[in-house]
C-alpha cells in the first residue's frame, strides 16, 4: 500500500463532509491525487446499499446483525473496488466514515458484540486500514440539534439512524472516546466545536507529517 489512507468519524454534527472537502481542496493544490469515498456507499452497489439502509421504506424492522452485515458488505465493495487500487495507485484517499464508525454504532450503539463485529471488519477489510483517523468531536446537545434541525429541513425521505434515542447516541459517542483511547497513534479527537478554518487546521497539523513520506507537502 503506497498512497495514505485518512478516515473521518464521530457523531451527526461534527462537520465531517465540509472539512473531508476543504482537505481535498489543499491536498489539489498542492499537487496530490485526493479521492473522496463516503461510508455506506462509495459505489454503485454502496449507494445502493445505503439507501437500503438509511431511508428504504422496508428497513423499519431491519435488525442490527442485517445492519452489521450491510454495512460491511458496502465496505468490502469499496474497499476492492476503489480504495484498495486508488492507494496501489498512490493516491490519498479520503473517507467520509469507516470501520470505526461500525464499532461505535452497531458495536457500542447497537449492543452487538463487540469481538463478532470486529470479525466481521476484518473480513470486509483485511489489511487494509486507515493511517490516519481523525474524530471530529461535538457536544452531544450540538449532534442532537443537527439531528433535529436535518430531520425537520429535510423533505426527503425519513433517516432511520437519526431517529435513534438519545441513550443509543450517547453509546455511540462513549464508543468513538474508546476506540480514540485504545489507538491514539491513529485516531486523532479534533474540537470541532470551533470555526471551520480552525477546525480545518487542527486537522491539517495531524495531516501533513503524513504528507512528508510522499513527497510532497
Ligand atoms: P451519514 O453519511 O449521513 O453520516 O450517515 C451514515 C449513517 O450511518 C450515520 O448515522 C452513521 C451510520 N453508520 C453506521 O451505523 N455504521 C457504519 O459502519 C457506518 C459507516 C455508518
Amino acid at each position: 500500500m503506497s498512497g495514505l489512507f485518512i478516515t473521518f468519524e464521530g457523531t451527526e454534527g461534527g462537520g465531517k463532509s465540509t472539512q473531508v472537502a476543504l482537505l481535498a481542496g489543499r491536498l489539489r493544490e498542492l499537487g496530490h491525487h485526493a479521492r473522496v469515498l463516503r461510508e455506506p456507499g462509495g459505489t454503485p452497489i454502496g449507494e445502493e446499499i445505503r439507501h437500503l439502509l438509511k431511508h428504504s421504506p422496508a428497513n423499519a424492522v431491519m435488525m442490527p446483525e442485517a445492519e452489521l452485515l450491510l454495512m460491511n458488505a458496502s465496505r468490502a465493495q469499496l474497499v476492492l473496488e476503489v480504495i484498495r487500487p486508488a492507494l496501489t495507485a498512490g493516491e490519498i484517499v479520503l473517507c467520509d466514515r469507516f470501520y470505526d464508525s461500525t464499532t461505535a454504532y452497531q458495536g457500542h450503539g447497537r449492543q452487538l458484540d463487540l469481538a463478532l463485529v470486529k470479525s466481521v471488519i476484518d473480513f470486509a477489510i483485511g489489511d487494509t486500514r486507515p493511517h490516519l483517523t481523525l474524530l471530529l468531536r461535538v457536544p452531544t446537545e450540538v449532534s442532537e440539534l443537527r439531528r433535529n434541525a436535518r430531520q425537520a429541513a429535510t423533505a426527503g425521505p425519513r433517516d432511520r439512524f437519526e431517529e435513534a434515542d438519545r441513550a443509543f447516541f450517547h453509546r455511540v459517542e462513549r464508543g468513538f472516546q474508546r476506540i480514540a483511547e485504545g489507538e491514539p497513534e491513529r485516531v486523532k479527537i479534533v474540537d470541532a466545536t470551533q470555526g471551520i478554518e480552525a477546525v480545518h487546521e487542527e486537522v491539517w497539523r495531524h495531516v501533513a507529517p503524513h504528507l512528508l513520506p510522499l513527497g510532497e507537502q
